[in-house]
């Protein structure tokens, strides 16, 4: 049998995954149901259709048109609006958790009181809070330390961090009040120090299988300034793990993952089929957990699926069918550095509309690849002659990852590629090269002699 794999989601991660799953010995048929239409994936696949990729309505209905015998749903935004329930009602197999399991990212609370009722490790000290009541006492308990989140899926900009987004106890109740005028619950939580990374898992709700070890930049500008970002870049190393982590600190991470799982299967009686990505801090105490995610995260899916051997169909298959025990899944050890080229003005007044010029795959190594994000299609007059031309839509244009023996080869391949992209347009310079991973080694070790010494 064919398979013909429908892919929710148009940006590079869902590039990237059309990509993986091209590359298979299987041949699948690809289809797209995206918000814009990424040329990339149109090149992959046979049918694309745009429109409201949250509506699961809309989303059924282009599945029942074009019949797909899996489907993958890359972004949240479907996930928490119940997309994969409404395909498994058509009849689909889908690779994504249904709307309940994936409030283990849509609803912060939701992760936080999961983890507490199972007695998993991982927590800071944290309390949802639906009033100001209570807000005032935990905040005098927390002092400077603490986050305030929205209790709900907010694109990255409903977390405001004590120290980086406010600076005074007065800024942090305007934004609870902000919050609470909105109707939006919220979560007050502990400020935890030390390094992020994330650790992903495929799981089928039974069986996981751990991918290596990423680490994303969320900051705008070199040196971890600016505001906040979807994600500038990231990179893996060659062992699987990353530069500042120990090997106690990838087990810690693998066995949060899997008892999440086990307890979101005791608590929900349904098995989370999908990806699940963990958000994990490295502190002077241990491994604790920013977040949860309930799909690859963008940049991390493209270093990832640079890095899989194993057949990415035969995985999805085995996710669906609840076989993923029977399946190895292996990853090419080496390291990747991706990074992405945004527009000026990226993230909160973003150039629009300019054209973007890819760089030619045939002038690139081998191990470099290029996958397009918040991209459109303009036709552009030029001596009367009008042409399409690919132009920036204001989020993440593109992303170039490249594959090599250690960190410090891949980086300046990648660097080398964004360098030769002109236009108004800027990437993190620094993510990958050995200055940067210095200060997270760095600042990792004065955390942990700290620990020691106290
Ligand atoms: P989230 O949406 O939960 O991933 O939060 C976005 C970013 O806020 C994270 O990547 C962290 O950098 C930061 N953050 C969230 N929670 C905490 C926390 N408890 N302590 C320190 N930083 C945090
Ligand atoms: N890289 C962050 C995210 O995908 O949420």
């Amino acid at each position: 049998m064919t398979e013909r794999i429908l892919i929710i989601g148009s940006g590079a991660r869902e590039h990237s995954i059309a990509a993986a799953l091209a590359r298979s010995p299987q041949q699948p048929e690809l289809l797209c149901f995206g918000t814009a239409r990424n040329p990339g994936i149109a090149a992959l696949t046979c049918a694309y259709s745009t429109g409201n990729i949250t509506d699961p309505i809309a989303v059924t209905a282009f599945a029942r048109e074009h019949k797909p015998t899996l489907a993958i749903i890359g972004p949240e935004a479907p996930l928490a609006a119940g997309v994969a329930d409404a395909l498994w009602s058509a009849q689909i197999s889908t690779v994504g958790p249904t709307q309940s399991l994936a409030r283990i990212e849509s609803s912060k609370s939701f992760t936080r009181t999961l983890l507490d009722r199972h007695h998993i490790p991982g927590n800071p000290i944290f309390q949802r809070f639906t009033s100001l009541d209570g807000v005032e006492a935990l905040l005098d308990r927390l002092g400077e330390n603490h986050v305030i989140k929205d209790d709900g899926l907010a694109a990255g900009k409903g977390v405001k961090v004590f120290g980086d987004h406010l600076n005074t106890r007065a800024e942090s109740l305007a934004f609870c009040k902000e919050l609470l005028a909105l109707g939006h619950p919220f979560v007050i939580e502990e400020k935890l120090e030390g390094e992020e990374f994330s650790l992903l898992s495929f799981t089928d709700g039974f069986t996981l299988r751990h991918m290596p070890a990423v680490q994303d930049h969320k900051r705008a500008f070199n040196g971890d300034r600016g505001p906040n970002t979807g994600g500038m870049g990231s990179y893996t190393d060659a062992n699987g793990s990353l530069p500042f982590l120990t090997p106690a600190d990838i087990a810690v991470a693998h066995r949060t993952n899997e008892h999440v799982i086990a307890a979101l299967h005791r608590d929900l009686n349904e098995p989370y089929r999908g990806i699940l990505y963990g958000g994990f801090i490295a502190t002077r105490n241990g491994v604790r957990l920013i977040e949860y995610n309930a799909r690859f995260g963008d940049p991390e899916c493209l270093n990832l699926l640079s890095l899989l051997e194993t057949d990415l169909v035969a995985i999805c298959r085995a996710i669906v069918s609840s076989t993923l025990y029977s399946l190895d899944v292996d990853f090419t050890p080496a390291a990747t550095v991706c990074k992405y080229l945004v527009p000026e003005g990226y993230p909160d007044h973003p150039r629009k509309g300019d054209p973007v010029p890819v760089p030619d795959p045939t002038n690139l190594p081998s191990t470099t690849t290029v996958y397009l994000g918040s991209v459109d299609i303009k036709q552009v007059e030029t001596n009367g002659v009008v042409d399409d031309t690919l132009v920036s839509a204001g989020s993440r244009t593109l992303a170039v990852v490249s594959c090599g023996p250690s960190i410090p080869a891949a980086e300046p391949l990648c660097e080398s590629a964004l360098r030769n992209i002109h236009g108004p347009f800027f990437h993190r310079s620094d993510i990958g090269t050995s200055a940067l991973i210095s200060r997270r080694i760095d600042h990792m070790n004065s955390l942990r002699s700290v620990a020691r010494s106290s």
